[in-house]
């Protein structure tokens, strides 16, 4: 059941896990699939303790890193320091967190760790070199560019060490750009996908950037949690599901109890897609927090990465205090597949059980039994 991704980076099953958790990650590749660790998150010296930790747990197994990789207008370009760029958030903008704070008594930051759930991220050029750095000292398979292509000189570094390189996508126009710039794997990702997401929906998008991008292999992401699905993108001509939602309610995440409480009882229905985190559409379990943005009386989203650098404070007090009608995360439409809590390894299990049986079914419905 593998394909020729699967062969490439050395996997069993065509399943690719994206968490921010190393728990996820390694569990998902000691199951047979490909864990890939979010890194926006870490400083360079806490990844160094994930990745050194992975390293431990999955016995030369092989895993994976998304990064990253700063666009023009997204983030802090040159890594300078961001001083400069708060002076630009306009004051209605900070009359409505005021507002916010007041409407719903948020009290004052405890001076704990801010949440990593729900948080604007900014990226740099600086970032971005320190994390790859860190990144290739670790026996990593796979790095995944999550915004616009690599530069150059990362490309060039990673291949001399035989990893593969990533580049996530939207459309064709960015699947071709993350091509031309040495992607050797696209991962095309759906509308119904959590966290930052574009337009087109997973069964249009994938298909389309197959035949673009031919015949460098691709991922399908957005919406898949079934081995249905997964058979379905197979079918469209990928090599793999690339999935991010799923793993959130596992044994293994890290994520808030809270919030895994949430999304278990959450439909597909129940996601939003909203620019009031980051300032760059992010699809999002719907809360009262984003339904405040969206009101009438709510001033329009900064662009990023303004949008994250405004909210960032309130959303750590709302964390910290457990305002829990406020209490958001990142998740796509899969949500409502996500019913109850499983270890990653059953995860894996269900998928690949729901794939051979979904082949099955299409044999038998067309006939080719017979
Ligand atoms: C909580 C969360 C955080 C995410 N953060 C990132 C990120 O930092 N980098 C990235 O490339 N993709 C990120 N994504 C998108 C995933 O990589 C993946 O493409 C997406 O989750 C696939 O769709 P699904 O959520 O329906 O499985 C995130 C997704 C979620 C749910």
């Amino acid at each position: 059941m593998t394909t020729e991704f699967c062969r490439r980076v050395g996997i069993e099953n065509p399943i690719v896990a994206f968490s921010h958790c190393r728990d996820v990650v390694a569990a998902v590749t000691k199951a047979g699939g490909l864990g890939v660790l979010g890194a926006a998150h870490f400083t360079p010296a806490q990844l160094e303790t994930e990745l050194s930790w992975i390293d431990s747990q999955v016995n030369g197994m092989p895993y994976g890193v998304d990064v990253l990789a700063p666009q023009p207008g997204v983030g802090d370009e040159d890594g300078s320091d961001t001083t400069d760029l708060a002076d630009q958030i306009p004051q209605q903008h900070r009359d409505f967190i005021e507002q916010l704070v007041e409407r719903y008594d948020i009290p004052p930051s405890t001076g704990g760790a801010e949440p990593v759930e729900f948080s604007g991220i900014i990226v740099s050029r600086r970032n971005l070199d320190e994390q790859v750095e860190v990144s290739l000292r670790h026996p990593v398979r796979f790095l995944v560019s999550g915004l616009g292509p690599f530069p150059a000189e990362i490309v060039e570094t990673a291949k001399a060490k035989s990893v593969l390189i990533g580049g996530m996508c939207g459309s064709v126009k960015h699947a071709r750009r993350h091509v031309a710039a040495g992607a050797d794997v696209i991962i095309a990702q759906g509308a119904e996908a959590g966290g930052h997401t574009g337009e087109m929906s997973t069964l249009v998008v994938v298909p389309q950037v197959v035949d673009a991008v031919a015949p460098v292999p691709v991922l399908a992401a957005g919406g898949i949690a079934t081995g249905r699905q997964l058979a379905a993108v197979l079918a469209l001509g990928a090599q793999g599901a690339w999935m991010g939602s799923t793993w959130l309610t596992t044994h293994e995440s890290d994520v808030n109890p809270i919030l895994v409480a949430k999304m278990l009882a959450a439909q597909s229905t129940q996601t939003v897609k909203t620019r009031c985190m980051t300032g760059k559409p992010v699809r999002l379990l719907h809360t009262e927090f984003e339904e405040a943005w969206a009101a009438a009386d709510a001033p329009t989203a900064l662009p990023a990465p303004l949008q994250g650098m405004l909210v960032r404070p309130l959303i750590t007090r709302i964390f910290q205090n457990k305002v829990t009608q406020l209490m958001g995360h990142p998740v796509g439409q899969a949500v409502g597949f996500m019913n109850e809590q499983q270890t990653c390894r059953a995860v894996v299990e269900d998928l690949m059980t729901g794939l051979v049986e979904s082949l099955e079914h299409v044999r038998s419905e067309l006939g080719l039994d017979d």
